[in-house]
């Protein structure tokens, strides 16, 4: 049976950067270790753990050696909370979700409350709310934003990996919500473009396998999609456990 793989399979631009960054270090032999699972990949944390770059829990637990932080951002406080502890930092924030953290702190300097649309558990939604000089809200659905206050001025942006069709649903409900909307779609399109294609080839295909983390909320949404299009699809971390 032919094996067809898709064109964007792979890491993501932000997850490659700071992949690559982390092996350097690894290579360099500095003490140094990641403020969380620098990805949801269980092969390259280990790897990158059995190299010297464990994952750590918190700042504290970190002291002392050079701290990368991963593509999903963390809130000032975190980087001020390293630096005091003496750490270097080695800030592999992706660029698209620096630009959110912009947005959401040059908006808010002035008080503006900022609505982020996404999960309100996701690290990088935890991470962007930090920097808002403001308010946060966090909406997940049109039926959170329509529990929302009347506001007269607000800005809304979007975690990266967002779909947009939800984005659009909940920014038709916000506008009836909040007089003066500033809307910023931060949403990348990385994560749409792999699950347009992902889709595309389980429409066609016999047998479907998703290679990817199982704590990933990326992964899960790859395979639910797959699934739903090709019965015969599996979800595997490692290329080891496909059957033969
Ligand atoms: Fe990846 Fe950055 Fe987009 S981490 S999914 S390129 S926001």
């Amino acid at each position: 049976m032919p094996l067809e793989v898709a064109a964007h399979a792979g890491f993501c631009m932000g997850v490659k950067r700071a992949v690559e960054a982390a092996e350097k270090v690894a290579q360099s032999g500095k003490p140094a270790c990641t403020l969380g699972e620098l990805i949801h990949n269980p092969q390259v944390v280990e790897e990158l753990a059995s190299q010297g770059v464990p994952p750590v829990r918190s700042p504290e637990e970190a002291a002392g050696r050079m701290v990368l932080i991963r593509s999903h951002g963390v809130p000032p406080e975190t980087l001020e909370a390293l630096r005091t502890l003496g750490c270097e930092v080695a800030d592999l924030t992706c660029p698209f979700v620096e630009k959110l953290h912009r947005i959401v702190a040059e908006g808010s300097s002035d008080g503006t409350p900022v609505i982020l649309v996404g999960e309100r558990d996701h690290p990088e939604v935890r991470g962007t709310a930090g920097w808002a000089h403001s308010q946060v809200y966090t909406v997940t659905s049109p039926e959170e934003a329509e529990a929302l206050p009347v506001m007269d001025h607000a800005i809304a942006a979007a975690q990266t990996t967002f779909p947009p069709d939800r984005w659009e649903a909940v920014i038709a409900m916000l506008e009836k919500k909040v007089r003066r909307l500033e809307k910023h779609c931060t949403i990348c399109s990385a994560t749409e473009t792999r699950q347009r294609e992902a889709k595309e080839l389980a429409e066609r295909a016999d047998a479907m396998i998703v290679v990817g983390g199982r704590n990933s909320a990326n992964t899960q949404k790859l395979y639910a999609a797959c699934k739903a299009r090709c019965p015969r699809t599996i979800l595997v971390e490692r290329a080891a456990d496909i059957p033969s």
